[in-house]
């Protein structure tokens, strides 16, 4: 029974925080979704109408990324990690899973945010990952928290 993290984190670093705790914790593999055109910190500022993931956001096109995960077929469960990004998961993360096989899979989320609960992001994600049932979902931002929610 393999696990598997997938996880985005670009802003201050706060998802990666809490990866790593859960990876230290789980001793597994761990992998980060970049964008193939790497986020800088003005192409994150939603303040600014024309920022690039606000013009993302309206286009909802699918955004490339780098690498492969090796051997996705061994792991039976993905923990899967974001920062909130309007309501819920970024479209790095959706187009990302969309394009794997995650059938039988059992999918934890986790996410950080400024402030937003998790409202609607589980059943906005189910979407992308088709085959695969979200067993579990968790707002945190300390890495305390993510552990005590994997006992
Ligand atoms: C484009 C963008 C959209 C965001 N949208 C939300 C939101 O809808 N609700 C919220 O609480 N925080 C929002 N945030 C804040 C992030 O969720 C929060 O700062 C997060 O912890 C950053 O994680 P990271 O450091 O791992 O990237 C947004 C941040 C960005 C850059």
């Amino acid at each position: 029974m393999k696990k598997l993290i997938l996880y985005f984190s670009v802003e201050y670093g706060n998802t990666k925080k809490v990866a790593e705790a859960l990876q230290q914790k789980l001793n597994c593999d761990i992998f980060e979704i970049v964008p193939k055109i790497p986020y800088t910190k003005d192409d994150i500022n939603w303040r600014k109408l024309t920022s690039r993931c606000n013009k993302e956001w309206l286009k909802k096109k699918d955004i490339e990324t780098q690498g492969e995960i090796a051997n996705l077929d061994s792991y039976d469960t993905i923990y899967v990690g974001f920062p909130i990004w309007y309501g819920c998961a970024p479209l790095v993360v959706s187009s990302f899973l969309k394009k794997h096989n995650l059938q039988g899979k059992n999918i934890y989320v986790f996410a950080t945010s400024g402030g937003s609960q998790l409202g609607k992001t589980v059943q906005k994600l189910e979407p992308f990952v088709e085959g695969a049932k979200i067993v579990d979902a968790k707002l945190t931002q300390t890495e305390q928290e993510i552990i005590d929610w994997i006992k």
